[in-house]
């Protein structure tokens, strides 16, 4: 049945461009690379993989199902496939995980839309140090920062107004090659960097003595951040697609794309960072003041590199953050009933408004330290990525594994689909067993109860 109301993808490279977009984004280029280097490298490297084939992709596929057949926003979806149970308070942490991702998000990308036009001054700052003070001196600032968040926003809530299929499908298909490309182009720069050796042994060479439960957990919470998943988001982008849609083959392109854009962020960032004798273990600064280094190199062309880079970065940011808001817009379409132009204002702004102490917690509330001493931004961000996320895939996994029943889930995934590729007792296994036995051990070594 086709959804006019609700709209449909256009075609079936339109959603995986779409949901792929959702998944690539800050998290690949921004937060995989100083994740890694904050927790040791390549082991944790090699723990991601793991977590991204054993739990996500599972959970993606999960997701997909739930939406395609349901038709609805998280909420909706659960309360629809088991009426008058509590579940849908799964989908409701989702769309509460959405509103404060997208919070602090916004921020960061306001960041890489000012880094479009901040060439000028890192070009001229050459590299370590000096760019470290053009990075830190625009984010303390009280004001700047924060009206870049809200130009971000605007844009966002301004595309996902315009509706599912001409908004949200049209920017990703182009630009997510055009991103591969200039990645592939600055890896060789990076590369030849002198002294570049060291950095690309940190980043492939794994020394698993460095993983601690705290990385563990880290990579758990970045596999799900990074494939947009534990919070319904591929849940509305599921109900958008059509029922001949393959969805475990849909789920391989999404996760493979993501996964190979954040591998490719890493070889860039890596060899640079010890090149240029900065610290791996710098933080969500990372990529702002290695990357800027990496271009200054690079000399007049660099420049034109730079300004392409943060633009694309920023539409990767756009193409993601459009599906934050979406979850949470796509909630108050189907359950309040506000139309599509009220919910994405009022909560876009809402959002805006959350994000904003995030923004002032670089510079004048620097002060204020939360969770195990992060500042405001980083805090929402452990909450949201390490908890939130993966609880809720692990919720989702027990209602499909144990509640709703794999053999409904399977019928429902493979319906319609065309290809050779199917659900069937692999994906019934890692989804009852391994998946949330996994997620289970590695909350109680994180507690320090195993
Ligand atoms: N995956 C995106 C990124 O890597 C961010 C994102 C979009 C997200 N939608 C999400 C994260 C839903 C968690 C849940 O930048």
């Amino acid at each position: 049945m086709e959804n006019k109301i609700r709209g449909n993808w256009g075609t079936r490279i339109g959603f995986i461009a779409a949901a792929a977009g959702s998944a690539i984004g800050l998290g690949n280029i921004w937060k995989f690379p100083y994740i890694t280097g904050m927790y040791g490298g390549a082991a944790f490297v090699i723990v991601y993989l793991l977590f991204v084939i054993l739990i996500c992709i599972p959970v993606m596929n999960s997701e997909l199902l739930i939406g395609r057949l349901t038709g609805k926003n998280p909420v909706g979806a659960f309360k629809e496939l088991i009426p008058k149970s509590s579940w849908w308070i799964v989908g409701a942490m989702g769309v509460l995980a959405g509103f404060i991702i997208l919070s602090y998000y916004s921020v960061i990308a306001g960041w890489a839309i000012a880094y479009i036009f901040k060439s000028g001054a890192y070009m001229a700052a050459g590299t370590g140090a000096e760019q470290a003070n053009v990075f830190v001196n625009f984010i303390t600032s009280p004001v700047a920062p924060i009206v870049w968040h809200g130009i971000f926003m605007v844009i966002c809530i301004g595309i996902v107004v315009a509706g599912v299929e001409k908004g949200i499908e049209k920017y990703s298909k182009i630009l997510m090659p055009a991103l591969v490309v200039l990645l592939l182009i600055l890896i060789i720069r990076s590369v030849t960097l002198p002294g570049a050796g060291k950095g690309l042994a940190f980043y492939l060479n794994p020394d698993f003595g460095k993983l601690s439960a705290e990385g563990i957990l880290a990579a758990l919470g970045q596999a799900f951040f990074s494939l947009s998943l534990g919070m319904g988001c591929m849940i509305t982008y599921g109900s958008y697609l059509k029922k001949d849609s393959n969805i475990p083959t849909d789920s391989y392109w999404i996760s493979g794309a993501d996964t190979l854009i954040a591998f490719l962020a890493g070889l860039v960032i890596f060899p640079a960072v010890f090149a240029f004798g900065l610290e791996p273990t710098a933080g969500p600064g990372l990529t702002f003041i290695t990357l800027p280094a990496v271009f200054a190199s690079m000399g007049a062309i660099g420049h034109l590199f730079g300004i392409i880079f943060f633009l694309l970065l920023t539409v990767a940011a756009i193409t993601s953050a459009i599906s934050l808001l979406e979850v949470v817009s796509a909630y108050f379409i189907d359950e309040v009933k506000w139309d599509r132009k009220k919910a994405a204002w009022i909560m876009g702004i809402i959002i805006f408004l959350l994000g904003v102490p995030s923004s002032l917690g670089q510079g004048v509330w620097s002060g204020v330290r939360i969770i195990g001493g992060r500042d405001i931004l980083d805090s929402l961000d452990f909450i949201a990525s390490n908890i939130f996320l993966p609880l809720g895939g692990f919720l989702t996994l027990i209602f499909i594994g144990w509640v709703w029943g794999t053999d409904k889930a399977i019928k429902a995934g493979n319906e319609g689909s065309k290809g050779p590729i199917t659900l069937g007792s692999g994906y019934s296994f890692l989804v009852k067993y391994i998946a949330p036995i996994a997620i289970f051990i590695i909350f109680l070594q994180k507690i320090g109860l195993f």
